[in-house]
């Protein structure tokens, strides 16, 4: 147990932040690893599992994949409460997390009610000092688990004192019981944000058979291209983590295999390439009746797509993520709903309801607003931010731009950020390698902003070496690892494997290549992501479709198999997903074991030997 000594100072060998998939199974790996460290896992909330935390969930709330991909690796789901489809509930994810945590110890390791505030470097030695509810904690490692969906993102619209309630999403749960009381006469709802948890809140309304006025920015992304439930017959994401669906998808991680290279530098593989999504595409747009009469009240949710190009009228090039329907009634739903959907935005609400920014009136009883997540690391200064590449927020602004900027000289004789050369480097690599990511629409709103973006703001790129370690660290002491920032469709598995690679990593098993390489693989991550996902590729490190060849380069640096079916045939053909690493912890203990890394490590720096 962790306790505090030298007056109000708590000591740690290793912080983590966040009690959900990510923290819990870090907390799990390194103990398993190294089973004296002294860890401490800070959260906000009273209970485990972050966004599937008993106070988040609401009823009708499912997770996008099927039963079986939705658990960590090693630890099976009950399949009790599971609803129809084969689906996975919000209750199931929350009482499997809650359980994992009390099977592995780990509740006495969870300060709640913990908010961690600021983080900065230790100046009196190596590691980390936090400000943890106004207390001092120092901890010689850190592990980052916020996850991305914590903080809420404020529209900024003026709500007055007199105001109809306004909500973000993440409180819904908390919102929805007083719904269905008729004494608070609560019919009309105004929904605000065109991406998952606005069609998940749209469903919900409907459900419940209130009004709703949906508005989806003017000029933002537009609706989410929403996959169909199945595709063969199969649930659509479960289909999609195959190593086939891999190579469907140009990525700089499989484009030097004879595979890769097959789909994405010849005519046929990118025609192959092209047929595949334009199907995914026509199946997206049958499921939700775009097109027909009967979905006329729903057409304003077709994706947008600002290329006139038939071969580019893809779900494949859509300027936002992707999301899955998995409850089978989603679209018939709000057909029967009696639902409005308008592209507009909030200007300001009233005591009788929302005034739109073209001037017109919606008379409404609740806003409802789903327009994403704040900054998850608002702990760090914008300095220690740009140090450790993790991108700014908003308006954050330096103190000193120039002062952290590492500047070379270039030919010519002027200097520039290293980065520059990096980029452009890793950009023409992906337009020569990947083709069919260069010839991308051209007259595409979100890569135009894109771009703006990037001229203003270049030093916001992510800059994490597989998308977890900073590059400060790597001449560092390997203390600091950032998990759960990729985007994926397979969360827990994702979760797993690098619980067990920054694991590695801290404990100084790994290490990192050099310098220049390091560069290298973050540009030309970054130069693949912003022209395979558009925006979204543009703000985070995205990885929709290609997290089985990710999860291989995190397998490769552990020194285990990436081929996880027998058979080259099923390895290529078959879904992938938590099955796949069953055992995988035990199978970097039995290498560490081979390779006598333990004697070589030892555990991570006893809190003790920390100077006063
Ligand atoms: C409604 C919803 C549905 C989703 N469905 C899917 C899905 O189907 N598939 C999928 O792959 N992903 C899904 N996601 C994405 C979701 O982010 C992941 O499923 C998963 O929860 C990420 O786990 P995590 O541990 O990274 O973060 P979280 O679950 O968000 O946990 C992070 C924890 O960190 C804590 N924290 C953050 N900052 C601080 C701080 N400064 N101080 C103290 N504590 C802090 C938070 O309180 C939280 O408990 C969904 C998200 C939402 C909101
Ligand atoms: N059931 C599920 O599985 C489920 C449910 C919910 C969420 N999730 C996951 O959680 C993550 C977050 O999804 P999310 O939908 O909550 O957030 P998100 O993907 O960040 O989407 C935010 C939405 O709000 C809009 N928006 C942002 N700022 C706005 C503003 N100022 N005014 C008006 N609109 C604004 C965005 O429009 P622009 O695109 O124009 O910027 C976008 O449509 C995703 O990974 C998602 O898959 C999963």
């Amino acid at each position: 147990m962790p306790h505090a000594i030298a007056g109000e100072t708590l000591f740690l060998d290793v912080a983590i932040i966040g009690a959900g998939w990510y923290g819990l199974k870090a907390a799990s790996t390194l103990l398993k690893l190294a089973p004296n460290t002294t860890l401490a896992i800070f959260d906000k909330y009273d209970s485990v599992g972050g966004a599937w935390c008993r106070d988040r969930i609401y009823p009708n709330l499912v997770a996008q994949v099927e039963f079986g991909y939705f658990n960590y690796p090693s630890t099976p789901m009950p399949q009790d409460g599971k609803p129809g489809n084969n689906l996975v509930s919000g209750d199931m994810i929350c009482r499997y997390l809650e359980q994992f945590a009390e099977d592995n110890d780990l509740k006495r390791l969870i300060r709640f009610n913990s908010w961690v505030s600021n983080i900065e470097r230790n100046r009196r030695g190596c590691g980390w000092v936090l400000t943890v509810n106004s207390r001092r904690v120092e901890a010689a490692k850190l592990i980052c688990a916020t996850g991305v969906t914590t903080q809420t993102n404020a529209p900024g619209f003026t709500v007055p004192e007199d105001s109809i309630p306004v909500k973000h999403v993440v409180d819904l749960a908390k919102a929805v019981p007083s719904f269905s009381d008729a004494a608070n006469k609560l019919d009309h709802f105004v929904l605000l944000g065109g991406a998952k948890s606005a069609y998940d809140a749209a469903y919900l309304l409907c459900s419940l058979g209130k009004k709703v006025t949906w508005v989806i920015r003017e000029d933002g992304s537009g609706p989410m291209p929403i996959m169909p439930a199945k595709m063969l017959g199969r649930n659509t994401i479960t289909m999609g983590t195959s190593r086939l669906m891999s190579n469907l998808s140009p990525s700089i991680m499989t484009t030097d295999s004879p595979i890769g290279a097959f789909f994405h530098r010849t005519w046929l593989g990118r025609w192959l390439t092209k047929a595949a999504w334009g199907y995914i595409s026509t199946l997206a747009d049958k499921a939700a009746g775009f097109g027909t009469t009967a979905a006329a009240h729903t057409e304003a949710l077709r994706p947008e797509i600002k290329d006139n190009r038939p071969s580019h009228r893809s779900a494949f090039w859509c300027d936002s993520s992707l999301g899955l329907i998995t409850m089978e009634d989603f679209w018939s739903t709000l057909r029967k709903g009696d639902i409005i959907i308008v592209r507009d935005n909030i200007d300001t609400t009233d005591s009788t309801g929302v005034k739109l920014r073209s001037g017109k009136r919606v008379d409404a009883d609740y806003v409802i607003y789903a327009t994403g997540w704040g900054d998850h690391f608002s702990f760090f200064s914008p300095e220690l931010k740009e140090e450790l590449g993790i991108p700014q927020y908003g308006d954050s602004t330096l103190k000193n731009t120039n002062k952290t900027l590492a500047k070379e000289t270039v030919p010519g004789g002027t200097t520039a950020d290293p980065w520059v050369l990096q980029d452009k480097a890793a950009d023409e690599l992906i337009a020569k390698k990947l083709p069919l990511l260069a010839a991308g629409p051209k007259d595409f709103n979100g890569w135009q902003r894109s771009a703006a973006r990037q001229r203003a703001v270049k030093v916001r790129r992510w800059r994490l070496y597989n998308r977890m370690v900073p590059l400060a660290d790597n001449s560092d002491d390997h203390s600091i690892a950032i998990l759960g920032q990729i985007h994926t469709t397979q969360t827990p598995t994702i979760a797993e494997i690098q619980a067990l690679w920054a694991a590695a990593y801290l404990l100084g098993d790994i290490s990192l290549p050099s310098k220049p390489d390091v560069m290298r693989e973050i540009a030309e991550w970054n130069a693949w992501t912003r022209k395979r996902y558009a925006s979204v590729g543009e703000r985070y490190p995205y990885a929709l479709f290609d997290w089985v060849p990710y999860l291989d380069r995190l397998m490769r640096d552990l020194g285990l198999s990436t081929k996880r079916h027998n058979g080259v045939l099923a390895d290529f053909f078959l879904p992938y997903g938590p099955h796949c690493y069953h055992g995988v912890v035990a199978e970097y203990m039995a290498v560490r074991k081979r390779e006598n890394l333990g004697s070589r490590l030892g555990e991570v720096s006893s809190a003790s030997s920390i100077p006063e």
